[in-house]
Parts: structure tokens; sequence; C-alpha cells
């Protein structure tokens, strides 16, 4: 019987597998606001059975857009654009999730293959970014941040949680706070990042705040029964990984205490000089580690989108819940495939019936 295909309960939801697409950026939207792309792309994700669809990272304010075509919830408008998407991957059978963020100095850039770097100062679409320190993250994104005051850490707070209102009036019934990449959150948990002397910046505990007073406001307005969520960088792969993910643990221990459900492990992307180990499920035994010693529910990402490398991720207990992105992109119905593959009963029916009776009849 197949780890991957049992169900998974958290709070009042039932996800119908263990199988979750991640938030991924489509670089789509004007002025924030989701469209047919979305909408298509979306459904098409939900319809091809996964029980989990994210929508991408979707900006708390227009500064904390990663680049001028992310969507928004930082208006009523953006949140009603937003609605029809919550509701196809409902009716797909799979529940609807949205990933709320601010890309901090990480924020302003050109689309990937538009060049993936920041966008000129006197170009049009350019915005002032803001970090926890003015430290620029370097490489292809050279440009330096406004260092945050304690009012701006206290609006962008707000915005978050302005955000998670949004999305739950959309229809969002998982939610997932952006902490990782590098990004605003992440930023401000790194010792690279964050240099400031006050009560956000130092100690691990100090650098931590920024991320725990955020969940904390958020938890305030987001429904209990239903899961509350983080991605978060647990590790940087930059040779100071033991000290890393000792105060990483320790903070999501912390998260666990203000009311977080699961935490979905990732890389800290903070700097560009890492040595990350690429590979299949790299991250299985760091993830593994932190649902050991939190005893939270953990999903993970990158290199587990083979139907072997997911189901091993639950038959062993590394991950609950397999986040499988780029082979989604491959294969909209990747999830029909997996279920073939592992040998799962009437695998046709991991999609919707219109497809399903046809291809359990005449499968070739
Ligand atoms: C096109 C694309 C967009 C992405 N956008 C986001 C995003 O909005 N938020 C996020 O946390 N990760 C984002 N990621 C990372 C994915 O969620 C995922 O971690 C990554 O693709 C690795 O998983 P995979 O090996 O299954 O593709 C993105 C990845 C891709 C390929």
């Amino acid at each position: 019987m197949s780890a991957l295909f049992q169900p998974f309960t958290l709070k009042d939801l039932t996800l119908r597998n263990r199988v979750a697409v991640p938030p991924m950026c489509q670089y789509q939207a004007i002025d924030g606001l989701a469209n047919d792309w979305h909408h298509v792309h979306l459904a098409g994700l939900a319809r091809g059975g996964a029980g989990l669809v994210i929508v991408e990272a979707t900006a708390v304010s227009p500064e904390g857009r990663i680049t001028p075509n992310c969507l928004g919830l930082w208006n009523d408008q953006q949140a009603q654009a937003l609605a029809p998407m919550a509701a196809a991957i409902k009716a797909a059978g799979a529940v609807p999730g949205i990933q709320i963020g601010h890309a901090g100095r990480k924020a302003n850039a050109n689309r990937p293959w538009e060049g993936d770097d920041h966008i000129a100062a006197d170009d049009p679409r350019y915005w002032e970014t803001l970090g926890p320190s003015a430290i620029a993250f370097g490489h292809h994104l050279p440009r330096v941040p406004r260092a945050m005051s304690v009012e701006d850490i206290a609006r962008v707070q707000q915005d978050f949680v302005a955000a998670a209102q949004r999305a739950l009036e959309a229809g969002f019934e998982w939610l997932e706070l952006h902490f990782a990449h590098g990004y605003l959150a992440q930023s401000f948990f790194s010792a690279h990042a964050n240099q400031r002397e006050d009560r956000y910046g130092g100690s691990a505990e100090n650098r931590g705040r920024f991320l725990r007073e955020t969940l904390a406001a958020v938890r305030k307005v987001w429904p209990e029964h239903l899961p509350l969520t983080a991605r978060f960088g647990v590790i940087e792969y930059d040779g100071r990984d033991d000290q890393t993910l000792a105060e990483s643990i320790a903070l999501v221990q912390d998260f666990k205490r203000e009311g977080l459900d699961m935490l979905s492990v990732s890389v800290g992307f903070t700097i560009a000089e890492t040595q990350i180990p690429w590979g299949p499920s790299f991250l299985a035994p760091i993830a593994r580690r932190v649902r050991e010693e939190t005893g939270l529910p953990v999903s993970s990402a990158w290199g587990f989108g083979t139907a072997e490398a997911a189901e091993a991720a639950v038959a062993s207990q590394a991950l609950d819940l397999v986040m499988v992105g780029r082979s989604h992109l491959a294969d909209p119905h990747w999830t029909f495939a997996a279920a073939k593959q592992l040998g799962v009963s009437k695998p046709s029916w991991t999609l919707p019936a219109p497809y399903a009776h046809w291809l359990e009849r005449y499968a070739a």
C-alpha cells in the first residue's frame, strides 16, 4: 500500500493524499491581480490529483513583490481576483492554500527569464527595497536596501495580518507564511543579512523576533481550525550549518508555541556563496531532524519529484507531505502518473471523472 496515497489530516482539513504543489511564482500578474493565466494554471494542477495546491508567493504590500508581475493581497480587489482560484482548486478536490510574503532586499527584480536582476533606478517600475540592515544580497541582486525602522517593522507585520484576513475572505483554507529563501523574514533571521543593534538583531533570539511576532499576529486572525504553516530555510550550507540548524530548530519550537501547525523545511538562500548539495531528496535528513526535534509535521521540496522519491520520503517518515514543484510544471497530472507507478488501485480516479472514466476503461 502506498504511503504517499494515504490521506493527511491537519486541523479540520483532510488532504486526499500526501502530494502537494508548492508555491511557484508565475510572474504574470498586473498590479498584483490574479488573471486567467493563474486560473488555468492552478485549476489544472488541482485537477491533476494533488491533495494540496499552494498559490505562489503573494505579496503583502506593493514593495514586497519579488517582481512587478507578482501577485498581491494588499487590497480587496486582489482578494476578489483570487477567490475564483481558491474555488477552482477546491472544486477539483484539493485544499486551496496560499503563501504570503515580503521579498525584502530581493524585491523589485526582473523576471527570471528577463535577467533576474534588480530593476534599474531610472526604470518606471523601480521601487525602494527594504531589509533588516542596509546590506545587499549581492551577486545578481546588488541593490542596498533601506534598513527598516521599528515603525516599518510594525507596518509590514500589519500588512501580513491584513493579507491573511484577505486570503481567508478569498476562500483559502491553508496559509503559508513565507519565512524562507532570503526574502524579508528569512533575512531578519540571517546573521549575514541582519546586523541590527536593536531588539530585532544580534542574538538568535532577537533575529527570530520579527518572524515570531509576525506569526503570533497572524495566528490571532487566522482561524484555529485551519492550518497555519510557514516555509522556513533552516540551513544555509555556508559552513556554519550546525549552529544555524540548532538556532533554526529552537525558533521552530517557538513557532510551535505561537500556534504554527506545520513547517515546510527549506534552504535559507540569504547568501549567494553556498555549497548546497543539490540532488534527489537532499533535504530529507534535515526535514526528519526538524520533525523529530520539534514534533511538528513537516513538508519539504527540492528533488522529491519522482514517484519513488516521494513515496520513500513519506514511507520512511522523513516527511508528512511532499512538495512536488517542477515535475508538476512538466506534467500537471503528475499525481496520476505517480499513482499508476506505485500500483495504487484505480489510479485514474486521482483525476476528475471526465478524464478518469475513459482512462480507467480504455487505458492502453
Ligand atoms: C517557477 C518556480 C517558482 C517558484 N516560486 C516559489 C514561490 O513563490 N515560493 C516559494 O516558496 N518557492 C518557490 N519556488 C520553489 C518551489 O516551491 C520548490 O521548492 C522548488 O521548485 C523545488 O521543488 P522541485 O524540486 O519539486 O521543483 C519556485 C520554484 C519554481 C520552479
